[in-house]
C-alpha cells in the first residue's frame, strides 16, 4: 500500500517520505527545499525502481510530462546515460553509466559526511549536479570541487548548477586522481563505487577529515563506508549500509564471455565433478555476497536461469583461468558442481560462506575498512580482526 506522502508527487511528498524513512534529517531540509530535484533531472530519462538494479523504458519530458514528474519525485534512482553515452535509444543499453541517485541514498550519504558551513568538499561523480548543488547550499559553492569523467555529463551539470545559482569548481577528469589543486579537503564524497580507495583521496584529505564512498568487491555486495583520516595518513572506519552505485570508470572490471573460459569446448569441458550440500540460494544476498567477495578476490557470479525455477550458478575469475558451475534445483539437498582451472572457485565460495556463518552472519554494520601504507583491509568488528583473504598474497 502506498503511503499518503508517496501519492503526492512533488517536493513535499518526497520530503515527507524521506523524513519518514529517517534519510532526510531536519538540518538537510533547507538544502532539500532550496535545491529542487527537478532542476537537476534531464529531459530524457530511464526511471529506476527503488532497491532494484532495473530501469523502465526511456521517458521524454515533452512527450510524457506527468510520468517524468512522477519519476522525479519518487524515492528511486534515475538513469540519465547508458554505455558512456553510446546508447540513446528508447529501450535500454548495456550498462547504466550516469544517474541522478536515489534520494534516500543521497541524503543518508550527506548525513554521514557531516559537512558543515565553511568545509572544503571534494565530490567525485558530478552526474546531474544535484548532489554538488546540495553541498554548495550547505558549505558554500566556492568550497565545493566536483569532478566528472564524462565531458558531456559535466557540461550539462555545469549549466544546471549555474542556472540554479550555484557555481562550484567543476572539473572534467578522472576523479580517481582527486583534484590536488583544491586540496586539502575536509570532506571527500564519491557517488561512483570503488573496490580500492584511491590513495590520492586519502592524501588530499586533511587530518581528522572524512571520506564517504560506496565500496564493494568485484564479486558483488556493496555498502557505503565512512573513513576518518588520521594524522599519520591512514584512513579507517565502518561500513554504514547497503548501496548499489555504478563503478568508478577506472575500476570497472571486464567480464569475458563463458565461451572464453571453455576454450572452444562444450560445458562441462574439463570441469571436475563433485557434489555440494551448500545451496547456491544461501550465497546470493547482498551482505553475504560482500563477505564472500572480500575473501574471494577477482571473481564474480552469474546465474543462468531456466523456466522451472532451477538455475546454474556460474563463477568466473577475472584472470580468465578458472570457472565453476553449481546446478540449483528447488527441493534438493545436494547440488552438482563442476570446477575447472587452478582455482576451485566454488570451494572458495563455500569456505568464505562458512566463515561468515561462523561469525554469526554479520551484516554491513559489523564490517570496516582500513587504508594504510601496507594496502587496504576489510575487518570485522575491530581493525585488528581482518577478514581472511583466500589464496593469500600474490593473487
Ligand atoms: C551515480 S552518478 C553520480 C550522481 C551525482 N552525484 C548526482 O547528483 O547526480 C555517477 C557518476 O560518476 C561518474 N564517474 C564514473 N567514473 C568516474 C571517474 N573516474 N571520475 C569522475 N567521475 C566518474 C559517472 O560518469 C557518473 O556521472
Amino acid at each position: 500500500m502506498s503511503t499518503h506522502s508517496e501519492e503526492e508527487a512533488g517536493p513535499q511528498g518526497l520530503a515527507s517520505a524521506l523524513v519518514e524513512k529517517g534519510a532526510l534529517t531536519s538540518d538537510w531540509l533547507p538544502a532539500f527545499d532550496a535545491v529542487p530535484r527537478h532542476l537537476f533531472v534531464p529531459d530524457v530519462i530511464w526511471p529506476g525502481r527503488a532497491g532494484m538494479n532495473r530501469q523502465d523504458d526511456r521517458v521524454i519530458r515533452s512527450e510524457e510530462p506527468e510520468t517524468w514528474w512522477q519519476a522525479v519525485y519518487r524515492d528511486a534512482p534515475i538513469t540519465t546515460q547508458w554505455d558512456d553515452g553510446a546508447y540513446t535509444g528508447p529501450g535500454k543499453g548495456q550498462i547504466p553509466s550516469s544517474s541522478n541517485s536515489m534520494p534516500s541514498m543521497v541524503f543518508s550519504m550527506l548525513d554521514a559526511l557531516s559537512a558543515e558551513k565553511g568545509h572544503k568538499v571534494l565530490e567525485i561523480g558530478t552526474g546531474t549536479g544535484w548532489n554538488a548543488a546540495l553541498l554548495s547550499h550547505r558549505v558554500g559553492a566556492g568550497q565545493v570541487v566536483t569532478v566528472e569523467v564524462d565531458e558531456a555529463t559535466a557540461r550539462d551539470a555545469r549549466k544546471r548548477l549555474s542556472d540554479a545559482g550555484f557555481d562550484p569548481v567543476s572539473i572534467i577528469g578522472d576523479g580517481a586522481e582527486g583534484y590536488p589543486a583544491g586540496a586539502p579537503y575536509d570532506r571527500v564524497i564519491a557517488t561512483a563505487s570503488i573496490g580500492r580507495v584511491p590513495r590520492q583521496w586519502v592524501a588530499q584529505t586533511r587530518p581528522d577529515g572524512l571520506i564517504v564512498a560506496p565500496w564493494g568487491p568485484t564479486y558483488g555486495g556493496e555498502a557505503v563506508v565512512r573513513l576518518a583520516v588520521a594524522t599519520d595518513g591512514t584512513a579507517t572506519g565502518g561500513f554504514l549500509g547497503s548501496s548499489a552505485f555504478m563503478r568508478l570508470r577506472a575500476q570497472r572490471t571486464g567480464r569475458k564471455h563463458v565461451r572464453e573460459y571453455l576454450g572452444g569446448r562444450k560445458w562441462p569441458a574439463d570441469g571436475r565433478r563433485s557434489m555440494t550440500g551448500v545451496s547456491p540460494e544461501s550465497v546470493g544476498d547482498w551482505p553475504v555476497m560482500f563477505a564472500i567477495g572480500v575473501q574471494v578476490p577477482e571473481a564474480f557470479p552469474w546465474a543462468e536461469t531456466y523456466d522451472d525455477g532451477s538455475y546454474t550458478l556460474w563463477l568466473r575469475d577475472t584472470a580468465v583461468t578458472s570457472w565453476a558451475t553449481v546446478d540449483y534445483e528447488p527441493g534438493r539437498a545436494e547440488f552438482e558442481v563442476r570446477q575447472s582451472g587452478p582455482r576451485n572457485l566454488w570451494d572458495e565460495v563455500v569456505a568464505a560462506y562458512l566463515w561468515w556463518d561462523a561469525q554469526g552472519r554479520p551484516g554491513f554494520g559489523r564490517f570496516g575498512l582500513t587504508v594504510d601504507s601496507e594496502g587496504e583491509r576489510v575487518w570485522l568488528d575491530r581493525p585488528d580482526r581482518p577478514v581472511p583473504v583466500l589464496g593469500g598474497e600474490g593473487r
